[in-house]
């Protein structure tokens, strides 16, 4: 049986390694091949190379300042001929990204079958996250095995209309890489803690915060970066827009911008911030885990676990009120310590043995045609 993991971004590439890892441990039954989409290179082959991902084929989708549009369009021009030559028996997409969408398509149109990671998240607004929750959406009809993170994504699935026997609840497998990740984490090169100063993670790139939101998001981190109690660390992204609102920062003494990190270096990180400000999805659900208290900076979330259970406040992107949440966990102890509480939301780290086993159990007698 043959299985094509397809991935196209940084966290496709986390989440997807022990996946590819706890299927290829089915050999020889089940025979792994992984292509990457290239809708983001380097961030992506990074992460891939930490999580310790092998890639045998690559789309090379990517070009410069690339629309959702780009994507798409070269992901479906790329895939068919990797279809017809690779002749799986099911594509394995993950999340919500451009290029998952364009590859769960691309397998539909060549009748083979769809198991998609992390399914099942909604905001409820298509706008936001834009064009995910529409990308959501979209792997969600073509699928025909749906992984649910929580049991949450899980009741937005059913109510979509999926059937209960196509949706397994599993837990996010990001949760299994950072545990592997965790094991060798280490501090970024040429990053050093200050003494006497709580540390504060950031990272902010989401695409429907780039521009206004962001700005308004930097001057937040400024005036936050001016107590003398707290050093600021900001995970800078490749996108060139997002570099211009962050950029202004490394002008003020308690911040260090660092390019993108590797995954054992936000690791290390995570296990020494005190606070982590972030629209980032993924590192939601690893500050579950560390619990490490977050600031999200965003008007929605598709992940209501972290904010329900207390550990995350959802504050949307105005300067005043980021700066009023971030002091007050800063400044009250017994909210802190409330906050800072490890926490099971998004599983217990074997997502992966899962989804691989249920893949195995469902396709294995199935062929594409
Ligand atoms: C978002 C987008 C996704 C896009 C991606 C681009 C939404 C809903 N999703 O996903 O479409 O492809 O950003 O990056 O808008 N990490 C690092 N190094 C860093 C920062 C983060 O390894 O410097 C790790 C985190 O620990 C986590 C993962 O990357 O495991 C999260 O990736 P992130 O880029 O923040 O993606 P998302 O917000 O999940």
């Amino acid at each position: 049986m043959k299985v094509l993991v397809i991935y196209g971004t940084r966290p496709e590439a986390i989440k997807l390694a022990p996946v590819a890892h706890a299927l290829g441990a089915i050999r020889p039954t089940i025979s792994v091949v992984t292509i990457a989409t290239g809708q983001h290179r380097e961030m992506a082959a990074a992460a891939a190379a930490t999580a310790g991902l092998s890639t045998q084929r690559d789309l090379d989708v990517m070009t410069p300042n690339q629309s959702p549009d780009q994507v798409m369009a070269a992901t479906l021009t790329a895939l068919p001929a990797v279809l017809e030559e690779e002749h799986p028996n099911v594509v394995v997409v993950q999340g919500d990204t451009t290029s998952a969408a364009a590859a769960a398509l691309a397998a539909f149109h060549a009748r083979v079958p769809v198991a998609h990671v992390e399914a099942g998240l909604r905001t409820g607004d298509i706008e936001r996250p834009f064009p995910e929750e529409m990308n959501r959406k979209l792997i969600a009809t073509l699928a025909s095995l749906h992984f649910a993170p929580t049991p949450a994504a899980r009741s937005n699935l059913l109510a979509e209309g999926v059937r209960d026997e196509q949706v397994l609840v599993t837990g996010n497998t990001v949760i299994d890489s950072l545990r592997r990740t965790s094991r060798f984490s280490r501090c970024p090169p040429g990053f050093e803690l200050a003494k006497g100063r709580r540390l504060v993670m950031v990272t902010a790139h989401r695409r429907e915060n780039i521009g206004a939101p962001l700005d308004r998001i930097a001057l937040a981190i400024g005036r936050i970066a001016e107590r003398s109690d707290v050093q600021v660390v900001v995970a800078m992204h490749a996108n060139p827009r997002v570099r211009e609102s962050m950029l202004p920062l490394g002008d003020c003494d308690a911040v260090d911008l660092l390019e993108p990190l590797a995954h054992d270096e936000v690791a290390w990180l995570l296990s020494r911030c005190h606070l982590l400000l972030t629209d980032s999805g993924g590192l939601q659900e690893e500050a579950s885990m560390m619990g490490v208290p977050v600031v999200v900076v965003r008007e929605v979330t598709e992940r209501p676990e972290v904010v329900d259970s207390g550990l995350g406040v959802l504050v949307g992107t105005g300067t005043e009120r980021i700066v009023d949440e971030v002091c007050r966990i800063l400044d009250d102890a017994d909210v802190h310590r409330r906050m800072a509480v490890p926490r099971d939301l998004y599983g217990d780290g074997r997502a992966s043995e899962r989804i691989a086993a249920a893949i195995s159990e469902r396709f294995r007698t199935t062929r594409s045609s």
